[in-house]
């Protein structure tokens, strides 16, 4: 058989198992039952030696036994915390959770892809590292704690892939370069003093202060960075007060920063303390701001990109190449593209005519299972050119 009548024949079985997958969620770091279904799935395919790095992550390795290079592919696993609001039979059996970023559609493309390799691991060298990846969606995230445990120790290269509604089904995104955003925190707090809101001028009203100060964030972008640099700086969360006739003594707001230059991220931490400290000073309040770090860039290296590229080209023709412009969401992606040349792209889902148009991680988020074949597809056929 060929590798496209493989694929064609492992089609309804991932669809299969993406439905069981959506019925089932799982949130981050709590992967036990789809760790397990993907453990079981893996070791009914010969060929495969199948571990668990971590508690709920699984590996599983192709080794053709012919020198060659190490491809690893990488899926994540984990669903959000969301009340799903789909209606159809497989909709999400677990209160609170769901599958609403499509995570349980990779899962199923690399156990389809696993299983078509498998088949033709004959006509392969070198190897094919599987990776079953827990939490990315909660910082700090699986794939550090996968790397350390020594899945990427040996890989020469390593691909993944998004599902991504906003792209149509049967488009491929691939950007080059920074791909996706470092998403950092941060949490601010001013204290002010609390009294009666018919004399404000015996208090230090902090929801006063604190409106200036996200105000003043917002001039970080305007103002003190390079136009031609891009940042995001979002107040997400501001929480103050109880009633209409107190003013409250504190008030706390948290939001997010994105970005890609490295040099223009560390820059940034300081830049807010200055607004919140010069701020809150002018009005006699003070105030706490805690910052952190999350992932690293998301950065496609030519080489590795230009294999999707290609790829791509041969088995869905050019007029499926989506030259996308990166997005300001982050990934944990980026620490296996550390340790390996590598490529993150994105496989359009979406499909209006099918209704299938709501945004990642909304209650009514899906996705058009042609995707799933598509993405089995230029996975077998990225290996196939990588190991041969
Ligand atoms: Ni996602």
């Amino acid at each position: 058989m060929t590798s496209d009548e493989l694929v064609t024949n492992v089609h309804q079985q991932v669809v299969d198992w993406r439905r069981h997958l959506h019925q089932n969620p799982e949130l981050s770091f709590h992967e036990q039952d789809t760790a397990m279904f993907v453990q079981e799935t893996l070791e009914s395919v010969s060929g495969l030696d199948v571990t668990r790095p971590t508690a709920t992550s699984v590996m599983a390795r192709l080794r053709t036994g012919r020198p060659g290079k190490v491809l690893a592919i990488r899926a994540d696993m984990d669903a959000l915390p969301i009340q799903e609001e789909n209606q159809f039979e497989f909709r999400s059996q677990r209160p609170g959770a769901m599958h609403a970023c499509g995570h349980d559609a990779h899962t199923a493309m690399l156990l389809g892809t696993a299983k078509v390799l498998s088949a033709m691991a004959d006509q392969l060298s070198g190897e094919v590292r599987f990776i079953f990846q827990h939490a990315e969606e909660l910082f700090p995230g699986g794939a550090d704690e996968m790397i350390q445990a020594g899945v990427m120790d040996g890989v020469d290269l390593v691909i993944g892939a998004h599902v991504w509604a906003p792209l149509e089904v049967g488009k491929i995104g691939i950007v080059y370069g920074p791909a996706m955003a470092a998403p950092d925190t941060f949490w601010i707090t001013i204290h002010g003093t609390g009294g009666h809101a018919a004399m404000p001028h015996q208090t230090v009203d902090p929801i006063v202060v604190g409106a200036q100060v996200v105000s003043g964030l917002q001039h970080i972008v305007s103002r003190a960075v390079d136009p031609l640099s891009t940042v995001v700086v979002s107040v997400t969360q501001f929480v103050a007060g109880t009633t209409h006739n107190v003013i409250p003594g504190s008030a706390q707001m948290q939001g997010t920063v994105r970005s890609f230059d490295p040099e223009l991220r560390e820059s940034v931490p300081a830049l807010m303390e200055r607004f919140v400290k010069g701020i809150t000073h002018a009005h006699g309040a003070t105030y706490e701001l805690k910052y952190e770090q999350g992932y690293r860039v998301v950065h496609n290296e030519s080489t590795v990109t230009a294999l999707v590229e290609d790829t791509v080209r041969e088995v869905l023709g050019e007029a499926a190449i989506d030259t996308m412009k990166p997005t300001m969401g982050g990934e944990d992606f980026s620490a296996f593209q550390e340790r390996a040349p590598g490529c993150f792209f994105f496989v359009g889902a979406g499909n209006p005519t099918k209704g299938i148009v709501h945004p990642h991680h909304h209650p009514r988020f899906t996705i058009d299972e042609d995707a799933l074949d598509i993405g089995v597809r230029v996975f077998v056929h990225i290996a196939a050119r990588a190991l041969t």
